[in-house]
């Protein structure tokens, strides 16, 4: 997959796989891991689909309806792609934390649904529910931060309760923070993400 991989100064600390929001690219979420980790390695990933020209990393059929066979396949992708960046730059592979926006999160989302191992943490900016109906992996000792908008017309306040709810159930630690706005990532979300981050996973 295209992709950036910038070597960090501590190499104890999580690799940061960054995963931008519809119609971003690798490059978008670069300052969220210097405001975050600075001194992590960072591994930012573009989307394999186009939509209309936008990169995604996975189908969909409509506005928030999911491709679900296609879902499947990209976590897949993206999960092997991980296990050979691992490989070719020299990380970790059990020390890797995803930081997602949009349909990025959503992705991030679906490596936890399938894969135990895939994530040490994750930072899920405005997540949706994956896909319904399948059995989540043991995700014990796995912190999450969801960062949600209570006025997010895309993903709804109920839906980011039942994705807390999925993940919680199977065993995740997650902290839900809620902004008065919408969609959009604020400075303040990704400071409640990084005061998160230095009390979970730093
Ligand atoms: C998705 O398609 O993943 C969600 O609707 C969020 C987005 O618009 O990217």
């Amino acid at each position: 997959m295209r992709h950036i991989f910038q070597q960090g100064t501590d190499v104890t600390a999580p690799v940061l796989v960054l995963l931008h929001g519809t119609g971003g690219t690798e490059r978008d979420l670069l300052p969220l891991a210097q405001a975050i980790s600075p001194a992590s390695s960072v591994l930012s990933v573009r989307g394999n689909v186009l939509e209309n020209g936008m990169p995604r990393f996975f189908r969909r059929l409509a506005e928030g309806i999911f491709d679900e066979e296609d879902l499947i396949f990209r976590t897949k992708e993206l999960n092997d792609f991980l296990d050979e960046a691992a490989v070719e730059h020299g990380f970790d592979r059990r020390n890797v934390v995803a930081i997602g926006y949009s349909n990025g999160a959503n992705i991030a989302g679906s490596l936890l649904f399938h894969y135990p191992d895939a994530l040490r943490g994750a930072i899920l900016h405005h997540p949706m529910v994956p896909l319904r109906g399948i059995q989540l992996p043991d995700l014990t000792d796995t912190p999450i931060f969801i960062g949600a908008g209570r006025n997010d017309p895309i993903c709804s306040p109920e839906e980011t309760e039942e994705l807390q709810k999925l993940l919680g159930e199977a065993g995740a630690e997650i902290e839900v923070h809620w902004e008065n706005a919408g969609h959009q990532l604020t400075r303040s979300e990704v400071d409640a993400a990084g005061t998160w981050f230095k009390a979970n996973l730093a």
